[in-house]
């Protein structure tokens, strides 16, 4: 079947004054993609902004949080008492090391010492047992009985860091109808100095960059039933694409919940993502989660003094949250250019929006007022969807299964090489740049991909810089 646009590019080539699908101007607004908390910044900084609409007397509370994800951590006992307990095991000792400036971390060098910026979570399968069921409920997985549920590569004096990771890559190649041709790398995990034992046999792998943190308190802005209108379980509209949401374990409220946050919606809010951040990244106690990061089997682990009870105390909690819920998204830059609305056009064309839903508004009551009735662009539907084999880490996570991932935003991702001097993309940085990133799609976006493959090179370029302008 000829690709819709064709006649149209055709028509430009030939210097045909009139094509009547020349793409439409930006929509009134088009460039806010977080309405009025957006920020004007392109530099290096453009992800560490507070949210414009912010009222500068609370400039100073987005301050203090930014303190607390910035500075380091420190072993305990120390002299810093607000910020001591880190470890024992931990990976890093500050939230930024990950989410670097704001932004998203990348893949470990072949010759790095340690993975910062990334994570890599651990699982076995399920036996079928109550005590599993109860613990599939509440963590979503049934963490490695001797490592737990993350790998942590760092420790403080006198304890072992539990492994070292690497990360090696295959080829694999991807050609276009046109004949070019891209070389992608698959990603092969390697654990070694594992120091507590040999993992279980079945243990399931999943390894994360740290993605961007701009905009978040408006994705949780979003209401619930905004969210569950674009779910399609059953693919009743039979377009190929279903999107479910997570249901995930909220430790506050006991209950079962909508999934948000993390490359498998497997958090539910900002608070309890921290919540755990702390707890497995930096190995630091809060109310919440009031053990650190050691299974029955480290005991050394579990007898190390703390930093306190809980080490992270309830006003930095907060000070931390807020600093998540308002960090600004960067305008878009040349929203006007041909070549950028060229690309919008291809991308709905390619049928990329039916994930990367284009717009959310969101609810009057919001935890920040700020939040409140913005018409946001963040080009994700936060659902789940089966991105075929390729991607897939073979790892339920509450009701994700091995080949889902959920959408990931797009907002601001033209802006990673500026903010983060790379372009590594998808859950694990696998993506050299934005067009392996696209190649990488399969299973339910296989059809958006095949439509891509179909592109030439111009529309390629269109395509990019569309993104590249978000
Ligand atoms: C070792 C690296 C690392 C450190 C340190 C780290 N993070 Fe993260 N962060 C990640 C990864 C990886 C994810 C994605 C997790 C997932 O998919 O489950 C993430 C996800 C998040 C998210 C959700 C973002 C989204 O788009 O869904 C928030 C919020 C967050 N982290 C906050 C924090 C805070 C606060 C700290 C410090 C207390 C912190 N992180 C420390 C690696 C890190
Ligand atoms: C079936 C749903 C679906 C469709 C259709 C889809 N995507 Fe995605 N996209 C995703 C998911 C899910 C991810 C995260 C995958 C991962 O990290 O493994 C993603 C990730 C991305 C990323 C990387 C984002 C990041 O932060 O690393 C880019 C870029 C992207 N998509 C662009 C596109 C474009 C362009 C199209 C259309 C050609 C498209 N997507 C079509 C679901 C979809």
């Amino acid at each position: 079947m000829p690709f819709p646009l064709r006649p149209c590019v055709l028509a430009l080539t030939l210097g045909l004054a009139a094509c009547d699908q020349a793409p439409p101007p930006a929509e009134p607004g088009e460039a806010l993609s977080a309405g009025s908390a957006s920020v004007r910044q392109a530099d290096q900084n453009a992800f560490s902004q507070p949210s414009a609409n912010l009222a500068p007397s609370r400039r100073l509370d987005f301050s203090v949080g930014n303190s607390f994800f910035r500075n380091p951590w420190v072993i305990a006992p120390s002299t810093t008492t607000a910020r001591d307990g880190l470890g024992p095991l931990f990976n890093t000792n500050a939230c930024q090391n990950c989410h670097i400036k704001d932004g998203r971390g990348h893949p470990p060098q072949p010759d790095a010492s340690t993975a910062a910026s990334i994570l890599v979570r651990l699982s076995i399968p399920a036996d079928g047992s109550p005590a599993h069921a109860e613990q599939l409920q509440r963590q979503g997985v049934i963490p490695e009985p001797v490592y737990g549920g993350q790998l942590q590569d760092m420790s403080i004096p006198g304890h072992a860091p539990e492994g070292r990771v690497r990360v090696r890559y295959e080829p694999r190649l991807e050609t276009f109808a046109d004949g070019s041709r891209v070389e992608l790398r698959q990603p092969k995990l390697e654990i070694t100095r594992l120091a507590y034992g040999e993992l279980h046999p079945d243990t399931r792998f999943s390894v994360r960059i740290a993605p961007p943190m701009i905009g978040l308190g408006l994705l949780e802005a979003i209401p619930e039933a905004a969210i569950l209108a674009g779910a399609d379980p059953e693919d009743g509209n039979g377009d190929g694409i279903r999107g479910v949401p997570n249901r995930v374990w909220d430790d506050a409220r006991g209950e079962t919940v909508l999934g948000r946050f993390g490359w498998k919606a497997g958090q539910p809010d900002l608070n309890q993502q921290n919540v755990h951040a702390f707890a497995s990244d930096m190995g630091l106690t809060s109310s919440l989660l009031p053990h650190d990061e050691c299974t029955a089997a480290q005991a050394d682990c579990r007898a190390t003094p703390d930093g306190g009870v809980p080490e992270v105390s309830a006003s930095i909690l907060a000070s931390v949250l807020f600093y998540t819920r308002n960090l600004g998204v960067p305008a878009r830059r040349d929203v006007d250019s041909l070549a950028v609305r060229r690309g919008k056009q291809l991308f709905h064309q390619a049928g990329c929006q039916q994930c990367h839903t284009p717009s959310f508004t969101t609810a009057a009551e919001t935890a920040e007022p700020e939040l409140a009735n913005q018409l946001i662009r963040p080009y994700s539907d936060l659902l789940l969807h089966d991105m075929g084999a390729g991607l897939a880490d073979g790892r339920d996570e509450f009701q994700a299964n091995g080949r889902q991932w959920r959408t990931a935003p797009l907002w601001g991702i033209g802006l990673t090489e500026t903010v983060n001097g790379h372009t590594q993309y998808l859950h694990d940085g696998r993506a050299r740049n934005l067009l392996e990133a696209i190649l990488w799609h399969g299973g339910e976006a296989q059809a958006a991909k095949s439509r891509v493959l179909d592109f030439d090179a111009e529309q390629r370029s269109a395509l990019l810089a569309f993104l590249n302008s978000l």
